[in-house]
C-alpha cells in the first residue's frame, strides 16, 4: 500500500495517521471541517518534534513524515488510497453516512475499514460499497506507542482484504490479533467490563479513586489503573461501549455502572473535557473522590 485515507481527526484519526507516515506511506486526514483536520496535523507536528529533541528521529525524518500528511475537508483526495481507514465517532449511524459517501471515491480494489471498538463489522460491511472489501482495523491509544492492531473480517470478507490488511498492520510496525467478529472483538470484551466494574467498585464506595487505581497498578503491574484510563480513552466510548456489549449479548451482567452513565450525562467525559474520576485542570490530575 502507498497511500491510506483516515476519516476523522480525533485522537485515533490522528495517531493512525502520525503511524502510517512515519512507516513512510502517504497520508489524506480528512474531518468535516478543515481546520479540524489541519490542528490534527499540527498536534502529529508536535509530536514528531518531541521524537526530535528526544533523538529518536531526525528532523528530516520528521519533516518527510510531516509532508507526507495531507489534511482534507472532502473526501475526493482519497480517490487515490489504496485503503480508507474510517476513525470517526464511536456513532453507527454516523458511521453508516461516511459510508455511503466513500462509495463515490472508492478506488476499484481499494480498501475500506472501520476503526470501530465494538460496532458488528458484518452490519456495517452490508452498509457498505462492497462488503467483500470492508474489514475491522482496530488500533489501541496512543497508537503511535501500543504495539496492537486487531483485525475482524466480517461474513462477507474477501480472504484477500484480509491478507492485505495484515500486510499493512505489518509494515507500519503493528503486531497483529485476529478476532471473530464478536461483541468488543477480544481486547474490549475483556478491558472495557473490568473499567466498568472499577466504576461500580467507586459508586458503592468500596474505594476512592487513587486506591482503586494504586491497587490495579500495583497489584496488577498495569500501565494505568482503570479509572485513570477510562478517562484516557474517554468516558462516553467506555459507555458506548459497555452498552454494545449489554445490547447485542443481551447479558445483564454488561449493564453499564451507574456513575459512569451519571458522568457521561453531566459532560465530565474524561480527560478531553478536563473532568472525569480525575480533575484536569491543574497541573496534574487530582482524583475527584
Ligand atoms: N502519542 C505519541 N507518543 C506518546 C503519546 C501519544 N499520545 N503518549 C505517550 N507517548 C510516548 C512518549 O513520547 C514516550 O515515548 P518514549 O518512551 O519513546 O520516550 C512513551 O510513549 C511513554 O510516555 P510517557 O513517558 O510520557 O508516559 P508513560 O510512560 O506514563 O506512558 C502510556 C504513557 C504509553 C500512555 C502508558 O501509560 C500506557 O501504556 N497506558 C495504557 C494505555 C492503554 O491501555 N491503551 C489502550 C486503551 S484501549 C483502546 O485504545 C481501545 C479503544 O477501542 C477503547
Amino acid at each position: 500500500m502507498k497511500t491510506i485515507g483516515v476519516i476523522g481527526a480525533g485522537l485515533m484519526g490522528t495517531g493512525i495517521a502520525q503511524t502510517c507516515a512515519q512507516a513512510g506511506l502517504d497520508v489524506v486526514l480528512c474531518d468535516v471541517d478543515i481546520a479540524i483536520a489541519e490542528k490534527a496535523k499540527a498536534n502529529i507536528a508536535k509530536q514528531l518534534a518531541r521524537q526530535v529533541d528526544k533523538e529518536k528521529i531526525t528532523a528530516a525524518d520528521a519533516d518527510a513524515a510531516l509532508a507526507r500528511i495531507t489534511p482534507s475537508a472532502d473526501y475526493a483526495p482519497m480517490a487515490a488510497a489504496d485503503m480508507i481507514i474510517e476513525a470517526a465517532t464511536e456513532r453507527e449511524d454516523i458511521k453508516r453516512k461516511i459510508f455511503a459517501a466513500v462509495g463515490e471515491v472508492l478506488g476499484e480494489g481499494a480498501i475500506l475499514a472501520s476503526n470501530t471498538s465494538s460496532i458488528p463489522i458484518t452490519r456495517m460491511a452490508a452498509a457498505s460499497p462492497d462488503p467483500a472489501r470492508f474489514i475491522g482495523v482496530h488500533f489501541f491509544n496512543p497508537v503511535p506507542v501500543m504495539q496492537l492492531v486487531e483485525i475482524i473480517p466480517g461474513l462477507a470478507t474477501a480472504p484477500a482484504t484480509l491478507d492485505k490488511v495484515r500486510a499493512f498492520a505489518q509494515a507500519i510496525g503493528k503486531t497483529v490479533v485476529q478476532s471473530q467478529d464478536e461483541p468488543g472483538f477480544i481486547v474490549n470484551r475483556i478491558l472495557v467490563p473490568m473499567l466498568n466494574e472499577a466504576a461500580f467498585v467507586l459508586g458503592t464506595g468500596t474505594a476512592g479513586v487513587a486506591d482503586i487505581d494504586k491497587g490495579c497498578k500495583l497489584g496488577l503491574s498495569h500501565p494505568m489503573g482503570p479509572l485513570e484510563l477510562a478517562d484516557f480513552i474517554g468516558l462516553d466510548t467506555c459507555l458506548e461501549i459497555v452498552k454494545v456489549l449489554q445490547d447485542s449479548t443481551g447479558d445483564p451482567k454488561y449493564r453499564p455502572a451507574p456513575i459512569l452513565r451519571k458522568y457521561v450525562e453531566a459532560g465530565w467525559l474524561g480527560r478531553k473535557s478536563g473532568r472525569g474520576f480525575y480533575d484536569y485542570s491543574g497541573s496534574e490530575p487530582v482524583p475527584t473522590m
